[in-house]
């Protein structure tokens, strides 16, 4: 059985943790392959709702084993923390999470260099360390899992990066205390008691994997953020460090892209961005706030509100087609309840190329859409009539009203992709399957 892959299409958010939640049934294997405590994926357990940073979300499918793969930057504190608000509501999660030793650490070393800087304001990154934890990896200084397991080393490698970020910011130790917030003694044996706690876990995470495959067992690999997030095919420089597109799963993972099957695009039924960085369709302020209040778009792991648009079939597309996406699961389809004009937008107007129409890519490759681009694109849009009433209630997709269904229609096409489920409220229960349209 080949395995499956669920990666978000938009800007992160697209509400990936109830997807999973919903594949990962049956799964054997449910596997994090890039990120790190930067995602939050909000589901929801016998009506309580959970947050995950880290562990992926198949963790709450009590049959499932989970993963955290090398292409992970993993906080050590805060997944100690978060394993232990999971058991302590009942959920076993140590004798099925397998972490890699080759995943890179996230330190409050590496938030406090975020800080110091400044990438948190130029960018509005998370001040979770993510981007000061991949650089050090990318510079071949950085500290993995299998470091933190060897206390001479995780000295070491604290040591070193203590200096480093003196100097770069021109601090003594004492300053360098404040700005972390706590002294390097302390640092140390907190990470030394999470390595102690996290020691068994430590496995290959590749070779269980594949084996898993030999055997013909389900695995499912979880996205987090989404393709506009990445650090390649995203809209740098705002993006997030990693590689949130399929590439990813097998760097990630260190499985060959010949074993993956199935790609589930997952996109919101409109979009919303969080931090800096361009976003053609943004509603207007007013208009935004307004949507913002009824969609509850607030970050789940920031709690900063999210800035709301219009879905962009130009942009969707394009992830599709880089992601080699098979289906569309469009999720929170019942937010646009009750307006009266929806819009979907299909073509840029002026940009800049010989065919301001065509789909990115169709005009022999010259306009391309940097971030640069995207800032000054405007976009054209199809509008559609809203319905009236309340989704949540359809049993079937055939009886959802013909506006939604229209309305679904003309994104999958714009986009390129069959839909393959629709979310209609946050409820386990409230997905459509799709069989029409
Ligand atoms: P970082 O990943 O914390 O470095 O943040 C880089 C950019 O990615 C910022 O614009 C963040 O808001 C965004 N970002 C990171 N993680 C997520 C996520 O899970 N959902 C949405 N946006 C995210």
């Amino acid at each position: 059985m080949a395995i499956e892959v669920v990666l978000g299409c938009q800007w992160g958010d697209e509400g990936k943790g109830k997807v999973v939640q919903l594949l990962a049934q049956g799964a054997d294997w449910v596997a994090r392959f890039q990120g790190g405590a930067n995602a939050g994926h909000t589901i929801f357990v016998g009506g309580r709702r959970l947050i995950l940073h880290q562990i992926p979300s198949g963790i709450v499918e009590p049959r499932a084993r989970c993963a955290i793969g090398n292409g992970v930057v993993l906080d050590p504190l805060a997944l100690a923390e978060e394993i232990a608000g999971l058991e302590a509501i009942g959920i076993e999660v140590r004798p099925r999470l397998t972490i890699s030793p080759f995943a890179h650490l996230v330190t409050p070393l590496h938030k406090a260099a975020e800080r110091l800087g400044r990438q948190d304001r130029a960018i509005g990154t998370t001040g979770r360390g993510i981007g000061p934890a991949y650089a050090e990896k990318a510079s071949r200084s950085g500290l993995r899992v299998e470091d933190l397991l060897d206390p001479g080393r995780l000295g070491e490698g604290l040591d070193a990066l203590r200096l480093r970020l003196r100097s770069e910011h021109g601090l003594g130790d004492a300053a360098l205390d404040e700005a972390v917030g706590s002294g390097r003694e302390d640092i140390r044996s907190r990470l030394e008691a999470a390595g102690r706690t996290l020691a068994p876990l430590v496995g290959d995470v590749s070779a269980l994997l594949l084996e898993s495959d030999d055997r013909g067992e389900r695995i499912l690999c979880e996205g987090a953020q989404g393709a506009l997030l990445d650090i390649d095919h995203g809209t740098y420089p705002f993006v997030t460090s990693s590689s949130t597109t399929i590439g990813g799963v097998c760097t990630g993972l260190g499985i060959p892209p010949r074993r993956i099957g199935r790609v589930v695009g997952v996109v919101k039924a409109y979009a919303t961005r969080v931090g800096l960085g361009p976003f053609p369709t943004e509603m207007e302020p007013g208009e935004a706030d307004r949507f913002r209040e009824r969609a509850g778009e607030y970050g789940a792991t920031t709690g900063r509100p999210r800035r709301c648009g219009w879905y962009d079939a130009l942009l969707a597309r394009r992830c599709c087609r880089i992601n080699g996406v098979d289906e569309l699961f469009v999720t929170k389809l019942d937010v646009l309840g009750g307006i009266g004009r929806l819009r979907l937008a299909v073509a840029y107007e002026g940009r800049p190329g010989e065919a301001p129409d065509a789909p990115p890519g169709e005009a022999g490759g010259r306009d391309w859409l940097s971030s640069m681009r995207l800032e000054r694109a405007r976009p054209r849009y199809r509008d559609f009539p809203g319905w009236r009433g309340d989704l949540q209630a359809a049993a079937r997709f055939e009886s959802l009203p013909p506006e939604a269904r229209a309305y679904l229609a003309a994104l999958s096409a714009e986009t390129g992709v069959p839909i393959g489920h629709v979310s209609i409220g946050p409820g386990r229960d409230q997905v459509l399957a799709v069989t029409a349209g």
